[in-house]
């Protein structure tokens, strides 16, 4: 099998053998092949962060295994990972220098990925910065000596994502990194993000809670309830479906997850 993320298993509980234990991750299986672009669903609470979390090696799985492009990461520090996944939260700021330009925040991300020191950075790369900034059509060009922190939230999310991409991750993780913006903002956003992922032919997985969006980027759907996997619509089924219908089958999943959790209780 030459999955690009393989997840096997998955268990994580929080708080384990107090009152408050709770399964965040409950035998997640997941297969993710090279280049593809999938969209994760789930009510709040559903463990899509934790997910998320546990690939970047946050913290360690009670149980399972992680392989990242055949390798076996369950236990790698997670700043190891961190060469290998980018990863943009709803938070613009985090994972970015606040005080630091744009050009020197994509100078670090980019260093990374040339192996060379941030001082040598130089004219080519310069020119090289500004024009992947204007292919973004986000006004961030003539900005590329302006703080990230005065930029607006729309500018510093696709700064960031520049930056969490430009050395070509094996994994892009996106957790509603649109969530924060308004809706032309957040438009704009995701353009950007279905063209670097194209661009680049990334493995990405990207979080939201809006069925539109869910339908429209990538090609494939997953939805998570109590810390399983309970949705994963592809191919066919996927390009027929309407944003309405994914709400009734979303609606549907959460009730029978619902169900289930009060039979368990009583
Ligand atoms: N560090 C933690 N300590 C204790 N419980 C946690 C921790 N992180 C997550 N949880 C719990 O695990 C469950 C899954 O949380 P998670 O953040 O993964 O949900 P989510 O699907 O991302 O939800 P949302 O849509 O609200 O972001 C929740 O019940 C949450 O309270
Ligand atoms: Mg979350």
């Amino acid at each position: 099998m030459n999955s690009q993320l393989s997840i096997r298993g998955l268990t994580k509980k929080f708080e384990a053998g107090t009152p408050n234990e709770k399964i965040a991750l409950d035998k997640v299986d997941l297969e993710v092949q090279k280049g593809e672009f999938i969209t994760l669903l789930g009510s709040n609470g559903a463990g899509k962060s934790t997910l998320f979390n546990a690939i970047l090696g946050k913290f360690l799985p009670d149980e399972g295994r992680i392989l990242l492009d055949g390798e076996d990461i369950t236990y790698q520090k997670d700043y190891k990972r961190a060469l290998n996944i980018g990863c943009l939260f709803q938070n613009p700021l985090r994972g970015t220098a606040p005080n630091m330009t744009i050009e020197e925040n994509l100078a670090l991300a980019y260093t990374r990925k040339a192996s060379r020191s941030f001082f040598a950075l130089n004219r080519k790369d310069s020119d090289y910065f500004r024009q992947i900034l204007a292919s973004l059509d986000m006004g961030l060009e003539d900005r590329m000596k302006t703080r990230m922190g005065l930029l607006s939230g729309g500018q510093r999310q696709a700064a960031a994502l520049l930056m969490a991409t430009i050395a070509r991750p094996k994994l892009l993780l996106l957790d509603e990194h649109t969530a924060a913006l308004d809706p032309a903002s957040s438009r704009k956003v995701l353009e950007v993000t279905k063209q670097i992922i194209a661009e680049d032919g990334l493995t990405a997985l990207m979080i939201t809670h809006d069925m539109e969006q869910a339908l429209r980027l990538g090609s494939r759907t997953l939805m998570m309830d109590s810390g399983r996997i309970v949705l994963d619509i592809q191919g066919e089924e996927r390009a027929r479906m309407s944003p309405r219908e994914l709400a009734e089958l979303f609606g549907k999943k959460a009730r029978e997850g619902l169900s289930d959790r009060t039979m368990l209780a009583l």
